[in-house]
């Protein structure tokens, strides 16, 4: 691999979506939905991705799916109801993420591309990493952000010229903020012909550290909002900074300046309280002496019972909350339910779960679709955000 190309360049129109993960650590959120699918905000999650890349001017992306590809493909079809076209290779086995880039080449169409892994809320400036590129004239541009616990992420150092001079996937003992890989990026064609066909090959540690000791690897930062949907605090944190547009998103829009959505179907009593920043589906039924928000986002047909409080929290479609329940920084997943003045603090529950009344859950507790709490079964206490049991 040479250095760098001399050849004109221009930005790209086409994207590659990372969506075939397992999203093992955001169960049991991810249990029975897929991750890029999951609904944040009563939208699926990379819709999120897509409305950004057709802000920029990317006209076709194409999914590399493997776990549960038809769930994904089912959600997003062809792509027209978010403005570009989609297509889908489908891995029969996980082909890490540079197999499963270059597992979409016939997908693809002539020239550079845009990937991102399907996992990322940010609202980067796309043409700006695209111009970057252009500029640069390497083979891949990375969009760099900084965390303070690089760990988890692949730790990027620059030199002066923005050029990568190392890429360290996953570093064990480093300390401090540094730039990470924000899993965007774009890259020339020809990295491709660097990807053994076939078998697990990762970017991050198969090409991306070669790329850059060939100094053909640039990174362009970018201190703007950024955040993985990995695991279920992220998740929900996700959704609060969508509610109050710390990221903007086309929820913004609906939402406006109140930061309140409420849906011209919803009923709310008129005893009932909503406190924005706060996201009303369609059919909701919010019920007297209720408290909703701050931000809690309540999925179509989501029912809060009378004197129950729902705050920091998501309840996704179909979610029953029972009277004088108290549910905060909690996710409630489809259709689960909760029994009269439960407590759930911090809590997630999995499609269809049933706690029954007066129980008490606390912690980061999950509990798995297919269970059954019976009434008065769990008091699980434990000191969070200053609470404590008695
Ligand atoms: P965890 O199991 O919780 O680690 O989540 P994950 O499976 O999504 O893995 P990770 O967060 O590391 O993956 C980042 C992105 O790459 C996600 O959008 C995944 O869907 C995607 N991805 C990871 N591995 C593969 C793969 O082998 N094939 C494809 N097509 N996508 C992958």
């Amino acid at each position: 691999m040479t250095a760098a190309v001399a050849v004109p360049r221009s930005s790209p129109t086409q994207a590659v979506i990372l969506v075939g993960g397992e999203g093992t650590r955001l169960r049991p959120i991810t249990s029975r939905v897929p991750k890029p699918v999951a609904p944040v905000v009563e939208r699926p999650f990379v819709s999120y991705i897509l409305d950004n890349l057709a802000r920029h001017g990317v006209s076709r992306a194409v999914f590399s799916t493997g776990f549960l590809a038809e769930a994904i493909e089912a959600e997003i079809g062809d792509g027209s109801r978010f403005g570009l076209e989609v297509a889908y290779a489908v891995e029969d086995e996980p082909l890490g993420t540079a197999g499963a880039i270059a597992n979409c080449e016939s997908k693809l169409r002539a020239g550079n591309f845009f990937v991102f892994n399907g996992d990322v809320l940010s609202d980067v400036d796309l043409s700006a990493l695209a111009a970057l590129h252009v500029a640069k004239g390497g083979m891949g541009t990375i969009f760099l952000t900084p965390v303070e616990d690089p760990r988890r992420y692949g730790l990027v150092e620059l030199d002066d010229e923005g050029r990568v001079s190392s890429f360290l996937e996953k570093p064990s003992d480093h300390e401090g903020t540094a730039l990470i890989n924000a899993g965007v990026y774009v890259l020339e064609p020809e990295v491709l012909e660097m990807v053994p066909r076939g078998k697990l090959f990762s970017i991050e540690r198969g090409v991306f550290p070669r790329l850059a000791q060939a100094g053909s690897l640039y990174g362009y930062v970018d201190h703007g909002y950024w955040r993985d949907i990995g695991t279920p605090d992220s998740y929900l944190q996700a959704h609060f900074d969508i509610l109050e547009s710390t990221v903007y998103t086309a929820v913004a829009e609906e939402m406006g300046s109140q930061y309140l959505y409420v849906d011209e179907t919803a009923q709310v009593d008129p005893g009932a309280r909503v406190v924005p920043p706060c996201y009303i589906g369609a059919r909701v039924r919010i019920a007297a002496g209720a408290r909703v928000g701050p931000l809690a986002v309540l999925g179509a047909g989501v029912v809060v019972g009378e004197g129950a409080t729902v705050l920091e929290t998501v309840a996704q479609a179909g979610v029953v909350i029972g009277a004088h329940a108290q549910v905060e920084g909690s996710v409630l997943v489809r259709d689960a339910s909760v029994g009269a003045g439960t407590q759930l603090v911090g809590a997630v529950l999995g499609e269809g779960v049933s706690v029954g009344a007066g129980n008490r859950l606390a912690g980061g507790i999950c509990v798995y679709p297919g269970t059954s709490l019976p009434d008065n079964s769990i008091q699980f206490y434990e000191q969070l955000r200053g609470r404590e049991g008695p």
